[in-house]
């Protein structure tokens, strides 16, 4: 992996061969660019969807497949076609238009989160970016991190969970996988697109010093590390401005304090206004689907009028120029053969990885012994769900079970897809003495009659969750938490599984003896859950998100705009400010149903000697040790508890650590000063003081903090 790592630092870094001299990426951009006519470079800021849409029909070159995104290029300066396609899950074939091309479909995003481990991101992020350029691809919509501040938003499985440091690292090593395979990554959807319920007209409402100390910093994390191409600005207005015409969140902050050096592009349908381009947009991606193709004659005519400066419309196209280039696009990409088989070994251990075991009364792992075990629901038969809309995968291991997903142009996105791994034919080939029967649940009676029979249940509950789409409550929904208790009244061995895109609400828990997350895991998941189950695989995830008790426990009870007609303008006020998810719930001291970090494992890790030092960086160190009788892999989490009395919570670090019993390390953590500091007048600011450190196995089980005296300190990003 170090090889992995270094080979993406290399590619990011390297200056491009030119003319027989090396030329670094923004001469060489420069270079070209003015060399362009003016039709040239407006013919590079907006982007086609090369897809049959009906009522927004567009011309589609030959040669060019059904994708998310095509630009031409410029043949005679050697400026390649742009060819985008999603995303962050595998390579996206729209709804299957580009007939029998498969991909590997990695798990959700939150599943990958689960895991708080970078690396798997990165080499995640290898794997889907391989695809992409092996189909010929050069720029890949992932990166998705929006935090999940809601927990009915529909896309929160496309994200990395709550937490700003979890979301930057992990999009920012799954991006710098996609990138070292020489195809752009975007990082999106900047920012603050929390919820799907009117996404188009929904306005963020948020304190500017808030906004800096969560969303924004998640972002620039994830820049940090990953030096994404490209920035994908989101659908939402912030603070009564359209996200992708917010001068302020794209030429102040993103391209000014942080001096992003990339390209800003649109969401599909984001653009109102020719003049977001002077707000900072450099491109308008799917241009069919806004009210104008603003960026093609609109735009000309802006320049003509001198509304739109040359200067601005060459930096846009240098921003471009200088991301293809920074990673060695210069052409496009032909198609390659692709090793599903081995690209499918990521995605089984990913899901292995993602898998949390949130509850466990020493029913799990399955006894050997068991003669008999029943298991219901959630199509465990066929295969593991997936999550819809843009980021929906076709995987390589064959058909999916499609549920069609309603009327109208949002049918696509509202489709539910089964992957076919059925986790019942792999628990029936790790547990051969076994005789392992399938109920499909749609009758709880039937099912009980089974139940009453069998050793033990094993419960299969689902829950999909899709784009443009959110839930409205946290429970699980078509009857099955009266199955999960008919089902328990039967036999009370019950282990349930969930494959939901979110966190949900779990009146039955006491009901269970064991709980197992499986989010949407992929196309491997149904091997990935039966060697959870059967121990084969020590469980090693970590909740990335709050489970509430109840919705009650957040600042909005309503989703705004529920209901009403699509596009109405909604207020949506994140009072909850930088306090997201287990943060809140520290300052409030209420009790959540599981807490962030929270994950169980089958042997047992102690914690201790955490100490502090500071030099230029805080430095915490501290021993982890399996103090259990199997080997596994514990994420311990660092989190700052207290400032100068203040009840806070923040995570400061975390590693995963893989042990085995008996062994013990010592992990030292150099933290980021940002996570210490607050936002406020322009700048960072560390209050001189008292700051209070605890080690965790979660939010909540924390060690004996230790305290430090840390100085004064402003600066700016
Ligand atoms: C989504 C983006 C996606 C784009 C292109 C939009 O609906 O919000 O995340 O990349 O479509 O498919």
């Amino acid at each position: 992996m170090r090889a992995l790592l270094a080979l993406s630092a290399l590619v990011l870094s390297s200056p491009v061969m030119a003319r027989g001299k090396a030329e670094e990426p923004d001469q060489k951009a420069a270079r070209l660019e003015a060399q362009m006519t003016d039709a040239e470079r407006i013919g590079l800021l907006s982007a086609i969807m090369p897809i049959p849409l009906a009522g927004v029909e567009v011309d589609i070159p030959p040669g060019v497949p059904f994708t998310a995104g095509y630009v031409p290029g410029i043949a005679r300066l050697g400026v390649p076609p742009q060819l985008s396609t999603d995303a962050s899950l595998g390579v996206v074939n729209p709804g299957q238009l580009r007939v029998g091309d498969v991909a590997t479909a990695m798990p959700s995003g939150l599943s990958l989160a689960s895991s708080f481990d970078p690396i798997l991101a990165e080499r995640v992020g290898v794997t889907i970016g391989a695809e992409a350029r092996a189909k010929g691809f050069n720029i890949l919509l992932g990166g998705g991190m929006n935090l999940t501040r809601d927990p009915r938003n529909g896309r929160n499985f496309e994200y990395l969970g709550e937490d700003p440091l979890l979301a930057g690292m992990l999009a920012g090593y799954s991006i710098r996988g996609v990138q070292s395979q020489g195809v752009v990554s975007t990082i999106k959807h900047f920012v603050l697109n929390a919820q799907e319920t009117q996404r188009n007209t929904a306005n963020a409402v948020i304190a500017e010093s808030a906004l800096r100390e969560s969303d924004l910093l998640s972002f620039k994390i994830g820049i940090e590390i990953g030096q994404p191409g490209a920035v994908m600005c989101g659908y939402n207005l912030v603070n009564g401005q359209k996200a992708c015409g917010n001068a302020h969140l794209l030429d102040d902050i993103l391209k000014g304090e942080w001096k992003y050096p990339g390209w800003v592009m649109s969401d599909w349908g984001a653009v109102g206004d020719v003049s977001y381009i002077n707000a900072g947009l450099d491109q308008q991606m799917g241009r069919q689907l806004d009210e104008h193709p603003w960026f093609t004659e609109p735009l000309t005519a802006a320049v003509g009028k001198g509304d739109v400066s040359k200067a601005r419309l060459s930096d846009a196209v240098r921003r471009m120029l200088r991301s293809l280039f920074a990673i060695g696009i210069s052409d496009a990409y032909s198609t390659q053969p692709i090793d599903y088989k081995a690209h499918a070994k990521t995605a089984l251990e990913a899901a292995r990885e993602g898998i949390v075991l949130l509850k466990n009364e020493g029913i799990l792992p399955l006894a050997a012994s068991a003669k008999s075990i029943l298991v219901v629901g959630g199509n465990a038969d066929f295969g593991v769900l997936s999550g819809g809309g843009s980021s929906q995968v076709t995987p390589s291991n064959g058909e999916m079970r499609v549920l069609k997903g309603g009327e109208g142009p949002v049918e696509l996105f509202n489709r539910q897809s089964y992957f076919p791994d059925a986790p019942i034919a792999a628990l029936r080939a790790a547990l051969p003495q076994a005789s392992i029967s399938f109920q499909t649940g749609y009758s709880a009676e039937v099912a009980a009659a089974f139940a009453a029979r069998a050793d033990m249940v094993i419960l299969f509950a689902t829950k999909w969750e899709g784009e443009s789409y959110d839930s409205g409550s946290l429970s699980l929904p078509q009857g099955q938490e009266d199955l999960i208790r008919t089902i328990a009244a039967a036999n009370p061995n019950l282990v349930v599984v969930l494959e939901t895109g979110n966190p949900v609400t779990m009146p039955w828990l006491d009901k269970a003896k064991a709980v197992v997350q499986a989010w949407y895991p992929g196309q491997e998941g149904g091997q990935a859950i039966a060697d959870i189950l059967t121990g084969r695989v020590n469980p090693s995830g970590h909740l990335p998100m709050t489970y509430p008790a109840s919705l009650d426990q957040y600042p909005r009870r309503a989703l705004p705009g529920l209901g009403l007609p699509d596009k109405t303008p909604v207020e949506v006020d994140y009072s909850e400010g930088a306090d997201v998810g287990y943060r809140a719930f520290a300052r409030s001291g209420e009790k959540p149903l599981f807490p962030f970090g929270h994950g169980l494992s089958y042997s047992k890790f102690s914690l201790s000697g955490l100490s502090a030092v500071r030099g230029e960086k805080l430095r915490l160190s501290f021993t982890i040790r399996n103090v259990g009788d199997r080997a596994g892999a514990d994420v311990p989490q660092l989190y700052m508890v207290g400032r100068n009395g203040e009840r806070l919570q923040r995570l400061i670090g975390f590693q995963r650590v893989m042990l085995n019993p008996g062994e013990s390390k010592a992990i030292t953590l150099t933290v980021d000063d940002r996570l210490l500091a607050n936002w406020g007048d322009g700048q960072w600011s560390m209050p001189a003081g008292s700051y209070s450190f605890a080690l965790g196995e979660d939010a909540e089980r924390l060690e004996k903090p230790v305290t430090i005296r840390l100085g004064e300190k402003h600066w700016k990003d």
